[in-house]
């Protein structure tokens, strides 16, 4: 198995559905002493509310411990290189999980330590919400193959990076609606679009989002402006709004798909109210099942997940 989960792609199609299997087992029995006597550094750039909180929660619901670093109030924030601290931290600990500005800081990290590293989400991807997004839609509609699903908004976006990858290895399609010059990174774009010839999938990437949420099962979105895009605020608030803002008229053109959501939302920016609101929405959902499908990820990298069975078989 895998030392490090810095991207989706780290993890091929049928590890994905494995471990789709253990986050249904993680979900019947959640509470284990799997993770006695191992401590999780949490190492965040950014502000989180549902990933610190997630991986928090379910490392303790393993019996797991947690430490939280921030670069505010540590020797990074006085210029104190990375390596450094990262060749500190892997003294301590074993594992981190990074919520950082860049992705090439993830994979210095892999690089430099030995402890496992899970990306939080970088500039680039989100691959732990695309694990969560992927298994709600699988409990939703009890299947992959042939899901559509139209992402409007932000073609360039880290967690559509990571849904595109996901969802092209598992032969479901995908409809991109975003303006011009907001498209998917070019090598993710490459990637998604190599592993579609093999499973089958299609992208489309299309200007309008009415077009582009025609007869699909999920409309999803997430912010215009990403965290660390502060200073493009009003330039990309100006190229997105009003067409690519998700309202109830748009979702009702796609028929009786479901709205997904990362979050947070911008209620009113890239989404109105009221679609949250709306019986479709699943934005909850989602948010619950990263804490489930984290602590199986977890136990697939830390190599723990029959020692977990067993543990399980003997409270049955
Ligand atoms: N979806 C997500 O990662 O949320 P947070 O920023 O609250 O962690
Ligand atoms: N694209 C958003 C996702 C937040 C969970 C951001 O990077 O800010």
């Amino acid at each position: 198995m895998l030392k490090d989960f810095l991207s989706i792609n780290d993890i091929k199609r049928e590890e994905m559905l494995e471990l789709f299997k253990l986050t249904d087992k993680l979900k019947k029995y959640p509470n284990s002493d799997v993770l006695k006597n191992k401590i999780f550094c949490l190492y965040f750039e950014k502000p989180s509310t549902r990933t610190r909180l997630s991986f928090e929660i379910g490392i303790k619901q393993l019996g797991g411990e947690v430490v939280f670093l921030d670069k505010i109030t540590s020797q990074l924030s006085r210029g104190e290189p990375l390596e450094d601290t990262i060749r500190t931290v892997e003294r301590y600990a074993h594992a981190i999980v990074a919520r950082v500005f860049s992705q090439k800081d993830l994979e210095l990290m892999a690089k430099i330590s030995k402890m496992n590293v899970i990306n939080a989400l970088s500039d680039l991807e989100h691959p732990c919400q695309a694990l969560a997004d992927v298994y709600t839609i699988k409990e939703k509609f009890r299947t992959l193959k042939d899901i559509r699903i139209a992402f409007v908004g932000d073609g360039s976006d880290n967690v559509l990076h990571s849904l595109l990858l996901a969802v092209t290895k598992l032969g479901m399609h995908i409809n991109i609606a975003c303006p011009k010059g907001y498209e998917p990174n070019k090598d993710i774009l490459e990637r998604a679009k190599t592993q579609a010839k093999i499973s089958g999938s299609n992208i489309s990437i299309i200007r309008d989002p009415v077009k582009a949420v025609k007869d699909v099962h999920i409309v999803y979105t997430d912010v215009f402006v990403s965290m660390g895009q502060e200073k493009e605020t009003q330039k990309r608030l100006k190229k997105f709004l009003p067409k690519y803002r998700v309202t109830q008229q748009l979702l009702d053109k796609a028929g009786s798909a479901l709205f997904m959501h990362c979050l947070p939302a911008h209620r009113g920016q890239e989404v109105d109210d009221k679609v949250i609101e709306d019986i479709r929405s699943i934005v909850f959902d989602q948010a619950e099942n990263r804490l489930h499908t984290q602590k199986a990820l977890i136990l697939k990298l830390l190599n723990l997940e029959q020692m977990y069975n067993l543990k399980i078989s003997m409270q049955e």
